[in-house]
């Protein structure tokens, strides 16, 4: 297994300070050590430099950033593409989840038939024209689905953005929190979404077997997982800046990392929206950003029945 780790320190996306700490509080944890330990070949390339454009105004007098996040997402999609390229899975430690354009994009310039997979406890699929924040990490999904572009403007930053996945090419699992916009975006253009109430319903497994008879169920393709920690429980991750009470325990969002490794076809992952800054006690910045580690980790190899290298033979 040659994994890159792509650290992403980004911000600009949403309103807090402190995202941008993510990769180094999810190092801190020990996630290059956990790979390792696990039989992972990593190539840690280090954090990206992001740049603030200056006067970077408002678009549309809501939309903000845009420059600046349009410009940092390209400048990951380089990255992800020259990793992806190389040969490894690559892993982007966000930073919001506005990056997730930026990694999805260069994802499909190198493997153009792949397919999404969003656990989140949002459906980040606001347009430009429907978001009420003004927040970019609430609108990455926007540009990247095909049919939806009737929909979404021309904005600043973003004119090297091309839609590269359909409707039909993504999943998401986690939602409790739409804005109304997006959901009618969900309904209307018959997009897939497994909500918490429908985990409750039939089971973290039976939503595994529904999403991969979906995505791979004609044919094998790569896997780019975009997972916001936010997608679980605030209990176990209350260090990140728009938590929804109701989320994924441990055993489900493990469950979803551990199918997704086995179907062997995990291209790219993104682990985004930790935000060392917001937890209340060092400890849940300890707890959040150790979840982000297993997270990683069981995606990668990782079981729970045996968090180490397998062995072939005893001594
Ligand atoms: N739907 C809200 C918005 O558009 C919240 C988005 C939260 N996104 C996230 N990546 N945590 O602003
Ligand atoms: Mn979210
Ligand atoms: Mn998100
Ligand atoms: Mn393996």
């Amino acid at each position: 297994h040659h994994i890159a780790v792509i650290g992403a320190p980004f911000s600009k996306g949403q309103k807090w300070q402190g995202v941008e700490h993510g990769p180094a509080a999810i190092r801190s944890a020990g996630l290059i050590e956990r790979l390792s330990s696990i039989g992972c070949n990593v190539y840690d390339v280090g954090d990206l430099n992001f740049v603030q454009v200056p006067d970077d105004e408002l678009y549309n007098n809501t939309v903000k950033y845009p420059r600046t996040v349009g410009l940092a997402c390209q400048r990951l999609a380089k990255e992800v593409n020259k990793v992806i390229g190389a040969g490894h899975t690559c892993v982007t430690l966000g930073g919001d989840h506005s990056l997730a354009l930026g990694s999805i994009s260069g994802h499909a310039q190198h493997y153009p038939d792949l397919c999404v997979i969003w656990v989140d406890a949002h459906a980040d699929i606001n347009t430009p024209l429907t978001t009420s924040s003004g927040n970019l990490h609430g609108q990455p999904v926007s540009f990247l689905v095909k049919e939806l572009q009737d929909k979404v403007p021309l904005i600043p930053g973003f004119s090297w953005t091309k839609p590269c996945i359909s409707t039909s090419d993504i999943v998401y699992i986690g939602l409790r929190d739409l804005d109304p916009a997006e959901q009618f975006i969900l309904k209307k253009y018959n997009i897939t979404y497994y909500s918490m109430r429908q985990i409750d319903r039939i089971g973290i497994q039976k939503v595994m077997e529904r999403t991969f008879d979906q995505l791979l169920g004609r044919r094998q393709r790569p896997i780019h997982l975009s997972f916001d920690i936010d997608a679980f429980d605030p209990t176990l991750a209350p260090a990140t800046g728009t938590p929804v009470i109701g989320g994924l325990t441990y055993r489900e969002g493990i469950y979803i990392t551990e199918e997704i490794h086995n179907t062997g076809m995990l291209s790219a992952l993104d682990l985004v929206e930790v935000n060392p800054i917001l937890g209340a006690t060092s400890d849940e910045v300890k707890s959040t950003a150790s979840l982000a580690v297993d997270v990683v980790a069981s995606c990668l190899g990782q079981t729970r029945e045996c968090a180490h290298r397998i062995i072939d033979e005893l001594p």
